[in-house]
């Protein structure tokens, strides 16, 4: 488990740029039911949706800020500030908190001294919860980036935080 947490990629993000977003926006069709695509799309390349991003988006799509706005709170996967270097998403759906994620959520908020959608810089890592990570025959699960950790138990998520926080200092 140590190996494979010391081979999570860490997130590479542009650094925001409305006048890149603006050039990239014109990729997309500005037809209303793009407008979720297009948040992801921008949330992939910069990390999180910059607020300068709403008027633009509001302007291409016909909508009010407003509406815009309302998409984006109403989704819990979309964030306001650039997240670390190691996303780690630990799923609180009913599968795995049958199988315990509370307790490893609580583990983990203790480990890393910090709540849910907070950064821990010591570590650099961003936590957030994630409901089903479509892998719930095989629960508890986790996701740091893109890479999958389940069955995880106390012993094994004290190894991937070991491994994470030894990256950090290779
Ligand atoms: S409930 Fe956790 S992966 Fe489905």
């Amino acid at each position: 488990m140590l190996d494979i947490a010391h081979n999570v990629p860490k997130n590479h993000f542009e650094d925001w740029q409305l006048e890149l977003a603006a050039k990239l926006l014109k990729d997309f069709d500005s037809e209303e039911h793009n407008l979720l695509d297009v948040l992801h799309f921008f949330q992939g390349t910069f990390g999180y949706i910059d607020k300068e991003l709403i008027p633009l988006l509001a302007k291409f799509f016909n909508l009010s800020r407003a509406e815009v706005h309302g998409v984006i709170s109403f989704y819990h996967d979309f964030r306001d500030e650039k997240p670390a270097a190691y996303v780690l998403k630990i799923c609180q759906a009913e599968s795995c908190q049958a199988m315990g994620s509370n307790k490893l959520t609580t583990e983990l908020k203790a480990a890393l001294n910090i709540d849910f959608h907070e950064t821990s810089t010591a570590t650099d890592i961003t936590l957030e919860p994630v409901y089903c990570l479509g892998n719930c025959s095989c629960s508890p699960n986790l996701m740091i980036n893109s890479q999958m950790f389940s069955r995880v138990t106390s012993e094994s998520l004290t190894q991937i935080l070991q491994g994470l926080t030894e990256e950090q200092h290779d």
